[in-house]
């Protein structure tokens, strides 16, 4: 096992005596340290790195500790600062520590005391230093998901597409067959990445979302037009239901395309031949005297439930449905549903978890209704785009 390199400690201080006593408990307690004697040498030495912890006086001759700290937080050196002020400084130290320092002792100070806040301070850091390691690690793996894994799948679709097209000779009918689904199969490797990817930009709020006013019934019937074809390879009915209407909604077009295409796989996937999905769009009013239907335990942004007018899309199918004990966590990542087909179905059960936070980015709700064995239903709330003068003549869903 490797051993630990010991913590070395940079002590700042034009007084000798105090440097010589810190000096010598410090390394006792297993430390390592180094002294300079004013704030110059100090920056000069923290130049190389390699210190964990910095304690620094504040009043020095020259370049005081203050001015030390702040070149210490410009530099942008990640050794931990702690203060050392003379009794009846405290005033001047707390604003260090605004400014970046992680504590402050008063002199004369017990040396227990001054031990514990040098192991508290080492400790804290180096649990950060780990922290932003991983944070790193993530990134780098994300990174090589994309780049390492994506680009090469795409590479492959695109040459299989090229022999499926007949490009390279005569292919049979069987042998379309087969390459088509190789493609498949490649494309929901990249969806899943995609969404891998896509849950880890929003969770770091690094995700770029472009609102605009949209159509939803539009992006709705190219959604039903692009997986009639699947639909119907599986022999399931899937219709749109809409009322020709143009109201708007403020969502990024590109996310709502992968919400839809998120749910109408799940909907193909757990629905069974002969089954059906419908898919539909209304505007739904909502006042006073009609409220609209919100499930209590669906979580809604404020002043959500009483604006006045939604576009409500759904996505229901017959398929096997969801046990009820299930509908709260399946938009919860990699979570899936002990239902009926199970784990055989594949996927990572992250393309709910990508929904609701692409829903929720446009200010919507989602939430899903099931009875095991009786099928699915997904409901979108979206707010009406503010000017939908239409809304108010709408139809409108309400309870009693
Ligand atoms: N229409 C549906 N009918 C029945 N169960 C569903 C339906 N949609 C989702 N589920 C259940 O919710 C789970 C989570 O769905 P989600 O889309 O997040 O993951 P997945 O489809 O399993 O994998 P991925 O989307 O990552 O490829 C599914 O595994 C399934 O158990
Ligand atoms: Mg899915």
């Amino acid at each position: 096992m490797a051993l630990q390199k010991p913590d070395r400690i940079l002590i700042v201080d034009d007084e000798a005596d105090i440097a010589a006593i810190l000096k010598l408990h410090l390394e006792d307690s297993g430390y390592l340290t180094a002294w300079a004697g004013n704030g110059e040498a100090a920056l000069e030495m923290l130049k190389d790195g390699g210190y964990s912890l910095v304690l620094m006086d504040i009043r020095m001759p020259g370049m005081n500790g203050v001015t030390v700290l702040n070149r210490i937080r410009e530099a942008g050196l990640d050794a931990a600062v702690i203060m050392m002020t003379a009794h009846g400084n405290e005033d001047l130290a707390v604003e260090c520590m605004q400014s970046g320092a992680v504590d402050y002792f008063s002199k004369p100070f017990s040396l227990d005391d001054m031990l514990q806040r040098v192991e508290r301070a080492i400790a804290n850091r180096n649990t950060l230093l780990e922290k932003q390691r991983l944070e790193q690690e993530k990134e780098d793996f994300f990174f090589m998901l994309s780049h390492d894994l994506k680009n090469p799948i795409t590479v492959v679709v695109g040459s299989i597409d090229i022999m499926r097209e007949g490009r390279l000779g005569p292919v049979n009918p069987e042998q379309v067959e087969y390459l088509q689904s190789a493609i498949d199969s490649c494309n929901e490797v990249v969806a899943m990445i995609d969404n891998l990817l896509d849950v880890q930009r929003f969770e770091s709020g690094r995700m770029p979302v472009v609102i605009r006013p949209y159509q939803p019934e539009a992006l709705a019937a190219a959604a039903v037009e692009r997986f009639s074809k699947s639909a119907e390879y599986e022999e399931i009915e899937l219709t749109l239901d809409t009322d020709g209407d143009s109201t708007e909604v403020a969502v990024d077009r590109n996310l709502l395309n992968r919400v839809f295409a998120n749910l109408l796989v799940n909907a193909i996937k757990f629905t069974p031949s002969g089954g059906s999905i419908t898919v539909s769009c209304r505007c739904v009013r909502n006042s006073a005297s009609h409220r609209i239907r919100i499930p209590v335990h669906v979580a809604s942004p404020a002043g959500f439930a009483h604006r006045n007018c939604f576009v409500r899309i759904s996505i229901k199918d017959t398929g096997n449905g969801i046990p009820h004990e299930d509908l709260d966590h399946i938009f919860d990542r990699f979570t899936q549903s002990h239902n009926a087909f199970g784990r055989e179905k594949g996927g990572a059960g992250l393309g709910l978890a990508f929904c609701k936070m692409a829903v929720e980015s446009f200010n919507g709700i989602i939430w899903a209704e099931s009875e095991a064995g009786a099928g699915s239903e997904f409901i979108i709330l979206l707010p009406c785009y503010p000017g939908n003068s239409r809304c108010d003549k709408h139809t409108s869903e309400t309870h009693p």
